[in-house]
């Protein structure tokens, strides 16, 4: 008997679809991929909330993302760090003031005027050696003078830390949500396609994020590879919800439809 005779002579070694799941198997299924996707779009919100305006201009773009990795290299931490995550802890004036500081070169002198009362109400709780975080000292002029010079994106230190905990994270996701997908009853390629998309997406995002260190380019990369997980997973969800809850045997419906 061939393969083919034999897969349909003997269920046991059919593929499992959705349909042959148990209700508490779609339960458990359905809760886990709306999570899932709650998360995913939970995690987009965090992505433009913190990337937004990077460069300046509302929206997160392409040039947002080559700044981060990148950097300004006409600006400096210290205005990318306003512009960027630091942007919540002083309102728009107090920046450009210390915008305009930077760009007349940080002198010591407005730095005692100008700056240190600010920064002493605003940045100091967290950015002194006495808060014990391994973030830049903001208390001296000396502190300051180190983020005031030229912007050239996070560091390879910190790039390396999110990276491990994106791809160790990244991976435990997509290997439950393929765990899930397949059961769907689809077209084998495209199955296959859809199963390793999200792996080889976040790999090829992943080195775009070092690629984009070196030349701004590649933030192209790090857009289309982001996108492409997105899509994948949402397909995955999408077409899993929909399985679980709609799809029914045909052979079954066809076998109910004849015995009426
Ligand atoms: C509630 C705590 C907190 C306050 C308040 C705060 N920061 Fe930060 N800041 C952090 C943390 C945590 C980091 C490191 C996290 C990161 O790299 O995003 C950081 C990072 C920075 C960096 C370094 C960015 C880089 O390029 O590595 C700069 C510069 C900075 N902050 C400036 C400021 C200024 C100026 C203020 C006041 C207007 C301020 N921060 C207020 C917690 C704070």
């Amino acid at each position: 008997m061939n393969k083919k005779g034999q897969i349909a002579a003997c269920p046991i070694i059919r593929p499992r679809y959705f349909y042959d799941c148990t209700l508490n198997e779609k339960l458990l299924y359905s809760s886990f991929l709306l999570l899932a996707g709650l998360a995913y779009l939970m995690a987009l919100a965090y992505l433009y909330t913190s990337y937004n305006g990077i460069d300046g201009k509302p929206g997160l773009s392409v040039e947002d993302v080559a700044e981060n990795y990148y950097g300004n290299r006409s600006g400096t931490r210290l205005e990318s760090a306003l512009r960027g995550p630091m942007a919540g802890y002083i309102d728009v004036e107090h920046r450009n003031h210390v915008v305009e500081w930077l760009k007349s070169g940080a002198p010591e002198a407005d730095y005692e005027r100008l700056i240190k009362p600010m920064f002493d109400e605003r940045c100091v709780i967290c950015h002194s050696a006495a808060s014990g975080l391994q973030i830049p000292d903001l208390t001296s002029y000396e502190g300051v003078k180190q983020v005031a010079n030229v912007d050239t994106g996070v560091s390879l230190h910190s790039l390396m830390k999110v990276s491990h905990i994106h791809l160790f994270g990244i991976a435990l996701v997509a290997f439950a949500i393929g765990l899930v997908f397949r059961f769907a009853l689809l077209p084998a390629w495209f199955q296959y396609t859809l199963t390793l998309l999200p792996f080889v997406a976040i790999f090829t995002d992943i080195a775009a994020w070092f690629l984009t260190k070196w030349d701004p380019i590649y933030a192209y990369t790090v857009i289309i590879a982001g996108g492409l997980l997105g899509l994948s997973w949402a397909l995955q969800i999408l077409i899993s919800l929909y399985q679980i809850w709609f799809l029914r045997c045909r052979v079954t419906v066809e076998s109910e439809d004849n015995g009426q």
